[in-house]
């Protein structure tokens, strides 16, 4: 984790939040690389599951919502986590977590010698197990307290109890709270979902691995609508579509470049389930500190609609034509952070490899993920044809693909640098594309590309490279099938 938050920092993906007063607790600012993946990855998820599906349409909802949707959600009286604090140094921690981290202790049978002690472990010295506060090694514990992770903040200019609203949690609600006013708009029939991609907001007691748990981050999450008297594939339908969404979540990951053996499913076990969930499986991604949720896929059946329904009064219900009778949908949810996919995916494409005795960093990312996906390089940056060259063609390729010039350092060391954050290919002009007019010599009109994870070169006329590109980055044409109509370039 440390060479990613270091690479990260060093490439401009990732930076700490106001990180010249020192940083904000768990807050990140994504840099010129980190904006790009980012929306990257927000616009194929949309692509995949809004766009190229007859049964989703899309929101925006607001981030402040009525209050009432989160007593009505029951976020305001269970989104909560017991909390103990140190009556000495005024730390807070969480009760069912604080024998997980390794505790301060000052022996008393080696004259009150401070020792810092394992997660769990006892003193070895004097046997003591820890029971005061882990940090300062001083301070008495207070009995755990149950403490809401929602912002809270006021609307309006008065700060008083009456104007009291919420940074949302998580964008569900405002799916929920909008469903009738999409049925009513869309004419939607059973099964349909409603997708958003949007901001969320939690007070978080420990936040932390990176961008892993954060206060603020953002949500790509599904509402899907089902009818729970239909059957399915011979099952109930909120059955049948719960594994679908299963099986359809976990092959997207893996189709953007998550190894298959990184991930695995967790099913949540009774005592472990949400208080709206009937069953809920997370997606984990091996991260380096251990198997961790990548994204849940609950079942959330009609216990959103039902509370919405009956705190607003208003009906949120689906008319069944078939069956001539109004119900309440069950639903299934997907939802995956989009800073946590990101962190998986950039792990995932680490790799550090030997090539002619050197080390290479290369960020093995699928294509469709890589922040820029053309470097326009010119081999010799004192030549005005050839500089002028690789203006033009970024100028033309970035109309469509994400293209990059680069003239400061010599060329080796500029493949590396596009290797270490990721971009698929690289185009270089040299004197041969332009000719030697003192030599009287013409170009040829060809440059050079050179493939990422191959390290493969091909010489390719400038005329051809809008059709190369359209192959390789909107086709998704293997490099091997392309590469096999040109002639290869010496690396
Ligand atoms: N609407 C359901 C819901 O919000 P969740 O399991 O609490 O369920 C869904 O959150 C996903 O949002 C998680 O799997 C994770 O990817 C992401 N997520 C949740 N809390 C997060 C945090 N503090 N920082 C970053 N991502 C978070």
């Amino acid at each position: 984790m440390d060479v990613i938050v270091s690479l990260c920092k060093r490439r401009g993906f990732i930076f700490q939040s106001s990180e010249i007063y020192g940083g904000t607790g768990s807050c990140w600012d994504y840099g010129p690389l980190g904006v790009e993946l980012r929306n990257n990855i927000k616009r194929v998820w949309w692509r995949d599951f809004v766009h190229q599906r007859d049964d989703m349409v899309g929101l925006d909802a607001s981030i402040l919502m009525h209050p009432m949707v989160w007593k009505a959600s029951g976020h305001l009286d269970h989104f909560t986590d017991p909390m103990v604090d140190c009556r000495e140094c005024k730390r807070r921690f969480r009760a069912d977590q604080i024998d997980e981290i390794d505790w301060t202790h000052y022996c008393p049978a080696t004259k009150g010698n401070k020792f810092t002690i394992k997660a769990g472990e006892p003193c070895k010295h004097c046997g003591v197990r820890r029971t005061l506060c882990p940090e300062c090694g001083k301070g008495e514990l207070t009995a755990p307290r149950q403490f809401n992770l929602m912002f809270k903040t006021f609307m309006g200019p008065v700060e008083e109890d009456a104007s009291v609203t919420y940074l949302r949690p998580e964008t569900a609600q405002g799916i929920f709270v909008n469903f009738d006013n999409i049925l009513q708009a869309t004419r939607r029939k059973l099964p349909f979902g409603i997708a958003q991609i949007g901001k969320a907001f939690r007070n978080e007691i420990t936040p932390g691995n990176f961008i892993f748990r954060s206060r603020e981050f953002e949500q790509m999450e599904i509402e899907f609508f089902v009818n729970p008297h239909d059957r399915v594939d011979g099952r109930p339908a909120d059955e049948a579509w719960h594994d679908r969404w299963i099986a359809e979540c976990q092959a997207w990951f893996t189709r953007y470049g998550l190894a298959a053996e990184h991930v695995k499913l967790h099913e949540h076990a009774r005592d472990e389930l949400a208080h709206y969930a009937k069953r809920t499986v997370d997606l984990l991604y091996k991260f380096p500190m251990g198997w961790s949720e990548l994204m849940g896929i609950a079942n959330r059946t009609d216990f959103d609609l039902k509370q919405h329904a009956k705190f607003s009064g208003k009906s949120l219900t689906w008319f069944d034509e078939e069956r001539k009778e109004h119900l309440v949908p069950f639903v299934i949810e997907p939802s995956a952070g989009v800073d946590r996919a990101l962190l998986a995916f950039l792990l995932d494409a680490y790799r550090e490899e030997e090539v002619r005795g050197e080390k290479r960093v290369v960020l093995r990312f699928h294509p469709e993920l890589a922040p820029i996906k053309i470097a326009v390089l010119p081999l010799l940056k004192k030549r005005p044809e050839i500089v002028a060259t690789c203006h033009d063609l970024r100028h033309r390729l970035t109309r469509r693909w994400l293209t990059l010039y680069d003239d400061t350092a010599a060329i080796g060391r500029l493949y590396r640098r596009q290797d270490e954050v990721g971009t698929p290919y690289c185009v270089t002009v040299d004197v041969k594309t332009v000719g030697d007019p003192e030599k009287g010599e013409t170009g040829d009109g060809k440059v050079t590309i050179r493939e990422r994870d191959t390290m493969q070169q091909i010489r390719v006329p400038i005329t051809d490279l809008e059709t190369v590109f359209a192959r390789l980055l909107d086709a998704g044409t293997a490099w091997s099938e392309v590469a096999a109509a040109y002639p290869r370039a010496e690396g």
